[in-house]
């Protein structure tokens, strides 16, 4: 149970991955409330191309808007990426570095997401950044050790308060309909805040993998989770709605 005051904003993220359309934005605008769920901030990261639409289509909102990644380099002969200060320009606040499914489907390294995140706050994005252990790294017992490494090698070594998120995916837990154990969670983010509070500077954590209204009440009132990173269910507006109104309410009810 949290057992702290709750000062920040809990955050709701979805990333919408290589989906969504303007009907869907237009969707989203008609069945959202204009106002977040109290204790909460909404953002959507969303490919790209659509980031301007969504500023539109939720202009009346109280919706941020982030990319799914940016380059690490400010501009130049990089054929086919944006960078930080484009996603800015397009109306991104935030931006997703290394997700696990960049991480594998692109071989993106940690040192490449280190300079993804300092590129990102350079050019006046907040990164979240993703950690995750896959599943024959939580078999083998070592799961804290790949999470605590990624996470030293992922953040830059100057970040200050305020301008990373960071976000605990286990990769085993990704699109299968089952989020990680509450026990598994607990455990994740305390060493992640504790690493983070003696190395670095406290930053939010999330958790990301299989968040559904129905199992954010119970994740939710976990310590040190301070938001969730949804994909399939922030693509249902009812569904992204129901997250931020549970997590609300747990929020409420909990000592924080
Ligand atoms: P799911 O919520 O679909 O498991 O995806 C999680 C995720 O990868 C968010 O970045």
């Amino acid at each position: 149970m949290k057992n702290t005051a709750q000062t920040e904003p809990f955050l709701v993220i979805g990333n919408w991955k290589m989906n969504g359309t303007r009907e869907l934005l237009h969707k989203f605008a008609c069945d959202l409330e204009t106002t977040a769920p109290a204790g909460c901030t909404q953002v959507l990261c969303l490919p790209s191309v659509i980031i301007p639409n969504a500023v539109d289509a939720l202009a009346d909102h109280n919706i941020e808007i982030g990319g799914q990644n940016c380059s690490s380099h400010p501009s130049g002969a990089f054929t086919g990426e944006v960078s930080s200060t484009m996603l800015v320009e397009a109306g991104a606040k935030w931006v997703i570095v290394g997700h696990s499914e960049r991480r594998t489907g692109f071989s993106e390294t940690d040192e490449e997401v280190n300079s993804k995140a300092d590129a990102a706050i350079t050019g006046g994005l907040v990164p979240i950044i993703c950690v995750g252990e896959c599943s024959a790294d939580r078999e083998d017992g070592r799961h804290l050790d790949v999470i605590l490494d990624q996470l030293a090698a992922s953040t830059p070594s100057n970040l200050q308060l305020g301008e990373a998120v960071i976000a605990y995916e286990p990769v085993w837990a990704i699109g299968s309909g089952k989020s990680a154990s509450e026990d598994q969670v607990r455990e994740a983010h305390d060493a992640i805040a504790a690493w983070l509070k003696e190395n670095l500077v406290p930053l939010p954590v999330l958790y990301g993998g299989s968040v559904k209204p129905d199992s954010a009440a119970d994740l939710a009132a976990i310590r040190n989770v301070d938001g969730f990173l949804v994909g399939g269910a922030s693509l249902d507006p009812a569904s992204f709605k129901g997250i931020g109104t549970v997590s609300s309410e747990t929020l409420s009810k909990a000592q924080r």
